[in-house]
C-alpha cells in the first residue's frame, strides 16, 4: 500500500492546489474544510496576499470561511515554486485558453509541469484538473514529470480528474456534484479516487485519463451544441412567428428524453466556448472533422451580432436609428449571479452596438467597471431617470436581483434576450426567439 493511502485516510496528507482561480480557490477550501492542510500556489502574488489576507475574490468562497482557515493554519498561499516539495498530492487548476486562432493554449498547464517537474518527489500524486483534450496527461503531463528523473506509476502517481463546477449555482458544489477521476495506472486512479472522497460524497472511477479527459470535453460540447439548437430554434420561431419559450416549456413537459436548454445572446464563460475547440483541434490529428462543434460554435458566435441586429430593428421600429440611440445594457457577466465577463456574449453585444454608435451605458452589480474596447464604463445605477431616458433597455443577462417588472414598467423599450419578461403583458416589449 502506498504510503499515501496511509496519510490521506489519517488525513495527514498535505495537499497543493495550483492555480487559485475559480475552480482552485474553492478546492482548496474544501480541502480544507475536509480536515487537510492545504497549500495553494499562485503565479500572481496579489491572490496568494488576498488568501493569506483572509480575503475572498471568489463569490462561492466566503472571507469568513478563508479567515477560518487561515488563522488555524490549515490553509496557505504562496507563489513558491519549491515549496511544492511540501505536498503530498497536488491538484493543477490553471486556465486552459484557446489562442486568438483557437488553437489549444496549454502553456501554463506546460509551464506549471516543468515548474512541477523540478520539484517533484518520490511518492506524490499528481492530478490535472485543468479541461483539456483526451491524451494531454499521459502524453504532455507524464514526459514533463519523468524529466524529474522519477518514474509514473512507480515513483510517483498521476491521475486526470476534471473539474464540473457550476457557477453561481446554490444547488451544486464539489459536494454533490459527482467527482471523476482517470489513472495513469489502477495506482494511481486508486489514490485519486480515495483522495476526491474525502470532499466529494461520489467518486466516480473510469478506465484511464483518456476517458476522464473526454468525458469533460463531453459534456461541455452537449451544452453547446444544445444551446446552439435552441439559438437556431428561436430565430426560426420569430419568422414563423411563435414564441420559442413555450415551445421549451411545452417541450420540458414531456418526462422522458428531452433537457431543456435556452436561447440567449450566445454563450460565455472559461469553457462552454472553449473546450470544444480543445476536440475538434485534437480530432484533426486522426483527420476527423467534429462537425457538430464548429457548427454549434458558429451558430453560438453570431448569436451577439444577431442579438445587435434584432436590437437596431426594435428600435427602428419605434422610429430611432441605432446611431445615436442611448442604450442600457442590463447584466454583462456570461451568466446571471456570477461575476465572471470572460468571453461574454453580453459584453459582445454592448461592445457591437457601441461600433455602430449607439451610446451604450450599462449596469451590473457584479461588474462596477466594465473595458469596452478602448473606453472603460462605469455601472450605472438602475434608476427610474436611467431606465426612462434609455432609447432602449437591453436585458442582457438576467441577473436575480433585477426587478423585472419596474424595468419594463420605466422603460420605453425592453429588448429581453433571456425570455425573462414573460407573463408580463406590455407591447413595450421586444424578446429574442418571437
Ligand atoms: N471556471 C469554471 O467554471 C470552470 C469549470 C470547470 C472547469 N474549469 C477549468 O478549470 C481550469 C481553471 O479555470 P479557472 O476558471 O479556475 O481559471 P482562473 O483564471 O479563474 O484561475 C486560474 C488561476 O491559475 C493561476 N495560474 C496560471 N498559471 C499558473 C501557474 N503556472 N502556476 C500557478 N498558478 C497559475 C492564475 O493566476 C489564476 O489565479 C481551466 O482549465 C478551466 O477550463 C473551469
Amino acid at each position: 500500500m502506498p504510503e499515501l493511502e496511509r496519510k490521506i485516510k489519517e488525513k495527514n496528507a498535505v495537499v497543493g492546489i495550483v492555480g487559485l482561480g475559480y475552480v482552485g480557490l474553492p478546492l482548496a477550501v474544501a480541502f480544507a474544510e475536509a480536515g487537510f492542510r492545504v497549500l495553494g500556489f499562485d503565479i500572481q502574488q496579489k491572490r496568494a496576499d488576498l488568501v493569506n489576507n483572509r480575503e475572498s475574490y471568489i463569490a462561492s468562497v466566503s472571507s469568513e470561511s478563508l479567515s477560518r482557515l487561515v488563522t488555524g493554519k490549515i490553509l496557505e498561499a504562496t507563489t513558491s515554486r519549491e515549496r511544492r516539495r511540501e505536498v503530498d498530492a497536488i491538484c493543477i487548476c490553471v486556465p486552459t485558453p484557446v489562442t486568438g486562432s483557437k488553437q489549444p493554449d496549454l502553456s501554463h498547464v506546460t509551464h506549471e509541469l516543468e515548474v512541477l517537474s523540478g520539484h517533484l518527489q518520490p511518492g506524490q500524486l499528481v492530478v490535472l484538473e485543468s479541461t483539456t483534450y483526451p491524451g494531454t496527461t499521459r502524453e504532455l503531463a507524464l514526459p514533463i514529470l519523468e524529466r524529474s528523473g522519477l518514474k509514473a506509476g512507480k515513483d510517483f502517481y498521476l491521475a486526470y480528474s476534471p473539474e464540473r463546477i457550476d457557477p453561481g449555482s446554490e444547488k451544486y458544489g464539489i459536494r454533490n456534484t459527482p467527482k471523476l477521476v482517470g489513472g495513469i495506472d489502477s495506482t494511481s486512479a486508486g489514490l485519486a479516487e480515495l483522495l476526491y472522497s474525502q470532499v466529494a460524497d461520489k467518486v466516480v472511477a473510469v478506465s484511464g485519463t483518456e476517458v476522464a479527459e473526454m468525458t469533460k470535453i463531453f459534456e461541455n460540447v452537449f451544452r453547446n451544441v444544445n444551446i446552439a439548437l435552441v439559438n437556431e430554434l428561436a430565430q426560426l420561431c420569430e419568422k414563423i412567428g411563435i414564441s420559442v419559450w413555450e415551445v421549451i416549456d411545452a417541450a420540458a413537459t414531456k418526462p422522458f428524453g428531452y433537457m431543456p436548454f435556452y436561447p440567449g445572446p450566445g454563450v460565455g464563460g472559461h469553457c462552454i466556448p472553449i473546450d470544444p475547440y480543445y476536440l475538434s483541434n485534437k480530432a484533426k490529428e486522426y483527420d476527423f472533422h467534429t462537425r457538430f462543434i464548429e457548427l454549434a460554435a458558429d451558430v453560438n458566435e453570431q448569436m451577439p451580432y444577431y442579438v445587435a441586429s434584432r436590437i437596431m430593428e426594435a428600435l427602428s421600429a419605434s422610429g430611432k436609428s441605432l446611431r445615436g440611440a442611448a442604450i442600457l445594457v442590463l447584466g454583462v457577466t456570461y451568466k446571471k449571479d456570477t461575476a465572471d465577463i470572460r468571453e461574454s456574449p453580453s459584453v459582445k453585444v454592448a461592445q457591437l452596438l457601441r461600433e455602430k454608435g449607439a451610446d451604450v451605458t450599462y449596469n451590473d452589480p457584479y461588474i462596477p467597471v466594465l473595458q469596452l474596447g478602448k473606453d472603460t464604463l462605469e455601472s450605472v445605477e438602475i434608476t427610474d431617470e436611467n431606465l426612462s431616458s434609455a432609447d432602449c433597455v437591453v436585458i442582457a443577462t438576467a441577473h436575480d436581483c433585477y426587478d423585472i417588472k419596474k424595468i419594463v414598467e420605466s422603460s420605453r423599450l425592453v429588448f429581453d434576450t433571456r425570455g425573462v419578461t414573460r407573463g408580463l403583458d406590455r407591447d413595450n416589449i421586444v424578446r429574442l426567439g418571437e
